[in-house]
């Protein structure tokens, strides 16, 4: 399959989505919608991508600075979209593939089939179509006596009687280049919606006798288009429910689907086992023989092999080998958290490194810190990181113990293996192997209550 260029059609306002952003920025498994449309052609083996950008196409360009992309200045219909990326299509490309920015259940293997089916056939425009129960709101396919496709008539345009067809356009095509652009160039807008539709190339290539092929979608779910936040939601679910699938094939067990949201880009190992209510976020790694969940979330984490993580929120953070996380713990961007560490209940942990074997167990604050290996954090530790200005560092080195109940009040440096009393408030560097107690004296007055009178019936 060589030569196929795509061009992606991302133009559009999306007007039915009542957003500030553009359509094609709107997530489905936790990813824009337009990168999956562009990574299912990549995968079919489409290396070159033209995206058709227009409205709101300054936040497109924040959000994707990488596009490889051509302007629409004003939006005059998916022919005229496509005629803009003329230029752009590399010399040596005889195919162009034309997606649209709003269908991302569509998948390589469909694309793949619609390549090699045009190839096959030799046709000059092949439509990927599918069969439709409710085709309202698509253009449909209009065959003569032979079969032969003659046309695609909008739903806006279509006759009461062509309403009634039930075979639908897809919105996805691949084209013979030269064709193609010579058709485009040729268009008027003379129909309902005064535009220049794309699809009115197909009965261009007709009446040209040139061949038109159709290719129908096995499964009429991926073609599916979000115009609405309504389809949004329910190309998500059909999204989740292939992902869930897909991870539990190659090892994963998922206990209750129903309730487990994994996005798109999440990598997970054999026999990991997720636990109800949990949400994998971004690019998250999960190692093998982990125990997630219930009740959890983790955001562009990635975990070693043999962790269990409950009831706990986990962000931008690695985890060693054999972390047991939770339940109820925070862990926050910037963390580093080595092998066979504990990070116990009630702990939140910020932008700190935590060495191999260290505990946390816990009702404890670490933020800007650097934990050795071996250390035990007492319950209710408190790293006071910030003075109302800036934050300061905390470094507790290897096989330090710091007794319950204390504020380390940063910058500070505790050398290895010393000890900090429980209730202290240490504000000095402690020296290796130093015992630091920070806290007063405690005063006993025997037969107090007595004296004062108290406590009598
Ligand atoms: C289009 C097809 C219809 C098909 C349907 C499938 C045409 C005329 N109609 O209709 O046959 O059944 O898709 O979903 O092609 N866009 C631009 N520039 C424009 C107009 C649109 O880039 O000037 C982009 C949009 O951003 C969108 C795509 O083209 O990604 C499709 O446009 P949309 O308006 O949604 O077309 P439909 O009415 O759905
Ligand atoms: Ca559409």
């Amino acid at each position: 399959m060589s030569q196929v260029s795509a061009v992606i059609l991302a133009a559009g306002q999306g007007k039915r989505m009542r957003s500030v952003h553009p359509k094609v920025l709107h997530k489905v498994g936790g990813k824009p919608m337009l990168l999956h449309v562009m990574d299912a052609a990549r995968k079919a083996g489409v290396e070159e991508q033209i995206v058709v950008i227009g409205h709101g196409r300054e936040t497109l360009l924040e959000s994707l600075p990488e596009l490889n992309y051509v302007v629409q200045e004003q939006q005059l219909g998916t022919g005229h979209a496509v005629f803009q990326a003329r230029e752009a299509v590399g010399k040596g490309v005889e195919r162009v593939l034309v997606l649209c920015g709003d269908t991302p259940l569509l998948t390589a293997s469909t694309l793949k089939n619609l390549i090699e089916y045009h190839e096959k056939t030799g046709a000059e425009a092949t439509i990927l179509t599918a069969e439709m129960d409710n085709p309202w709101g698509y253009g449909r396919i209009l065959r003569n006596d032979a079969g032969d496709v003659e046309k695609i008539v909008e739903h806006k345009d279509a006759s009461p009687e062509e309403l009634l067809i039930k075979e639908i356009n897809s919105g996805t095509y691949i084209f013979q280049k030269t064709s193609l652009f010579a058709a485009l160039d040729k268009l008027t807008p003379d129909n309902a919606q005064g535009e220049y539709y794309l699809t009115d190339v197909i009965s261009v290539f007709f009446r040209q006798g040139k061949k038109v092929s159709a290719f129908k979608a096995e499964d009429t779910k991926e073609v599916q288009g979000i115009n609405d936040r309504v389809q949004l939601a329910e190309v998500e679910e059909i999204f989740r429910s292939r992902k869930n699938r897909e991870l539990m094939l190659s090892g994963v067990s998922l206990i209750d689907p129903a309730t487990t949201y994994i996005d798109a880009d999440v990598k997970i190992g054999q026999d990991t086992v997720i636990l109800p209510h949990t949400i994998i976020q971004g690019n998250s790694i999960i190692g093998s023989h982990c125990l997630i969940g219930p009740s959890s979330r983790l955001e562009d984490c990635v975990l070693g092999n043999n962790c269990i993580v409950q009831y706990s929120v986990l962000i931008e953070s690695k985890f060693g080998q054999g972390c047991k996380i939770g339940p109820f713990a925070y862990v926050r961007p910037g963390s580093d958290l080595r092998d066979n560490v504990k990070i116990g209940d009630f702990v939140e942990i910020k932008k700190s490194t935590i060495g191999t074997g260290s505990k946390v167990p816990h009702l404890t604050y670490l933020g800007d810190s650097e934990v050795g290996v071996g250390v035990n954090v007492g319950a209710g530790t408190i790293t006071c990181n910030y003075d109302g200005e800036k934050k300061h560092k905390t470094i507790i080195s290897d096989n330090v113990f710091v007794g319950s109940n204390s504020n380390l009040v940063a910058p500070l440096e505790i050398g290895k293996d010393a000890y900090i009393a429980a209730g202290s408030t240490i504000t000095e560097n402690v020296p290796e192997g130093a015992l630091a107690i920070a806290r007063e004296r405690q005063t006993t007055k025997e037969g107090w209550v007595a004296k004062k009178g108290k406590k009598k019936k």
